[in-house]
């Protein structure tokens, strides 16, 4: 019998574990949503849309202009979701990333100056990796909280299956490639947290201001986790 995911959760030692706080993020939903926001208007309404589904998390990533005021946004004005700032790869925006108001950070490789100058600030962090010296690296100094990416590309399910030996202590958001089809058996196995993915945000319905409708990818994603 595997255990469930609050069993997990209560294993985790938050008093001895440095990173604790990132390792939290993996259990608040089943799936975080990564969004690319074009128009700072959809950014709340996107928020409040997920939070409606039961989605408690979600990464913005700094793929767009919009993305920092996006952050800024929902930090303000949806504070039952836990808002990270996403594809952070340029040590320089940190300083507005922390001004924003986000919660944790997301990266979608590790370098070593990008990762100190992020604990530096005391963000929490989901570092990303693909490999697994990438993965030995970032555990070695005591993380966690990995994030896999590109999951699918590097591998899948069954390269995660494979380090679970090796790395006994990582737990994985696998991210890249996951759909509702695939994610039920990420979310299975004993080393995952949660899965990232951008299903629960298409730019059609971010476009059409179709609210309702992402609500109901939500709700299908925060049942994932069975
Ligand atoms: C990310 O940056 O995390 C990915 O772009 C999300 O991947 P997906 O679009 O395949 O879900």
């Amino acid at each position: 019998m595997g255990t469930t995911h609050d069993e997990r959760k209560l294993m985790l030692s938050p008093a001895t574990d440095p990173t604790d706080k990132s390792l939290e993020l993996l259990f608040v939903s089943p799936v975080i949503p990564v969004v690319v926001i074009d128009d700072v208007e959809a950014a709340v309404p996107l928020a409040r849309a997920l939070v409606a589904g039961g989605i408690r998390i979600i990464e913005v990533t700094l793929r767009t202009a919009a993305g920092l005021p996006a952050i800024r946004r929902i930090a303000e004005a949806v504070p039952e979701i836990r808002v990270g700032a996403g594809t952070v790869t340029d040590v320089g925006l940190l300083d507005a990333v922390v001004e924003s108001g986000a919660q944790f950070v997301v990266t979608p490789g590790s370098p070593s100056e990008l990762i100190d100058a992020i604990l530096d600030r005391g963000l929490p962090l989901l570092a990303g990796a693909g490999t697994l010296t990438e993965m030995m690296t970032l555990t070695a100094r005591g993380h966690r909280a990995l994030k896999f990416f590109p999951a699918e590309q590097s591998g899948g399910a069954g390269f995660l299956k494979a380090v679970a030996g090796p790395l006994p202590g990582a737990i994985f958001c696998p991210t890249g490639g996951i759909t509702p089809a695939n994610a039920r058996g990420y979310l299975a196995m004993p080393n995952v947290g949660c899965v990232g993915g951008s299903w629960l945000s298409p730019p059609a319905l971010l476009t059409a201001g179709d609210w309702p409708a992402i609500t109901v990818l939500a709700r299908q994603a925060a049942e994932l986790r069975s």
